[in-house]
């Protein structure tokens, strides 16, 4: 089985739900605790080995892609003055040269789209794709825990969680043959299904190991769910050649598309920073009382 290589992060979307901030800021580059989404998509796909890495933009993006590029003149500023751990929290933000690539998705027709766009750049091999919306906390990196499952079967493989039923109809749904621990055997996805005909209570979310197969369905370009490409469909039209298992990673996932979720995940990865939880819990006693 070859080596995971490469990821996909498809962020062409519109970002309406954060509108007015994404009008000039895109929704990936908004700071959870002190660092982009993006970040945390990054860090986690070169957590599980990931060596190159292609984003999907859209017009209106230009800071992500200037993001991981080298700024000459603030190092220099930030080396003369000595800021040795500034300089370190930079460096962190650079990807390598030449392991970066920018695709432009020019009209958000759906997810599946975007990730039709990739089907040169990623070439014959199985790839990554991480929606950056979707922020996970867990002990081990989600994307690596995938690829270690991944390693055993070589199929397409799905991130999934378990979701209350008065939520499923917004997510892509797998439907399960069997389970194997946090593996299960896929034999249906429905995008977006009705609550009473959602085939079991676990969504996709947004993380992804796919085999290069899914392109000759993306291509088609059918329309599914909500007049979009989606990429579940494609996955589903491609489930008799390739087979597909869901992952039930371990660790809580953050929607961070949404501002609720966005609010939740800041709580969250703020408690889980030493530097800042005891400052937190004194703040939040101190909204108890002037509420009380
Ligand atoms: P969302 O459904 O969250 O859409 O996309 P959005 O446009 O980003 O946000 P809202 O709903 O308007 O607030 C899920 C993921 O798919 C990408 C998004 O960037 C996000 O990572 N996407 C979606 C694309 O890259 N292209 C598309 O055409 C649609």
């Amino acid at each position: 089985m070859t080596k995971v290589r490469k990821a996909v992060f498809p962020v062409a979307g519109l970002g309406t739900r954060f509108l007015p901030a994404t009008k000039s800021i895109p929704k990936e580059m908004l700071p959870l605790v002190d660092r982009p989404l993006i970040q945390y998509a990054v860090d986690e796909a070169r957590a599980a080995g990931i060596e190159e890495f292609l984003f999907i933009t859209s017009p209106g993006k230009a800071a992500l892609e200037s993001y991981f590029g080298a700024v000459p003149l603030l190092e220099h500023q930030l080396a003369q003055a000595g800021k040795a751990s500034a300089l370190e929290t930079l460096a962190m933000a650079r990807l390598p040269e030449g392991c970066a690539s920018f695709i432009r998705q020019d009209s958000p027709l759906g997810l599946g789209h975007a990730i039709a766009l990739a089907e040169r750049w990623v070439g014959d091999d199985a790839f990554a794709v991480i929606l950056p919306d979707d922020v996970v906390l867990s002990e081990t990196p989600a994307l690596a825990q995938m690829v270690e499952a991944h390693r055993r079967l070589g199929c397409h493989m799905v991130a999934t969680e378990h979701v209350p039923a008065d939520r499923i109809s917004a997510y892509g749904v797998v439907d399960i043959e069997q389970a194997y621990g946090s593996v299960q055997r896929v034999r249906g996805l429905v995008e977006k299904p009705a609550a009473h005909e959602a085939p079991s209570a676990f969504g996709i979310v947004g993380r992804y190991i796919l085999q290069p197969s899914v392109f000759a369905h993306l291509r088609k370009g059918t329309r599914g769910s909500g007049g979009e490409i989606q990429l579940t469909d494609a996955i589903a039209a491609d489930l008799a050649q390739t087979g597909v298992a869901g992952f039930a990673f371990e660790g809580t996932r953050y929607d961070c598309g949404s501002v609720p979720g966005f609010v939740d995940a800041t709580v969250a990865f703020a408690q889980a920073r030493a530097d800042i939880a005891p400052k937190l819990a004194q703040a939040a006693k101190d909204h108890v009382y002037k509420a009380a």
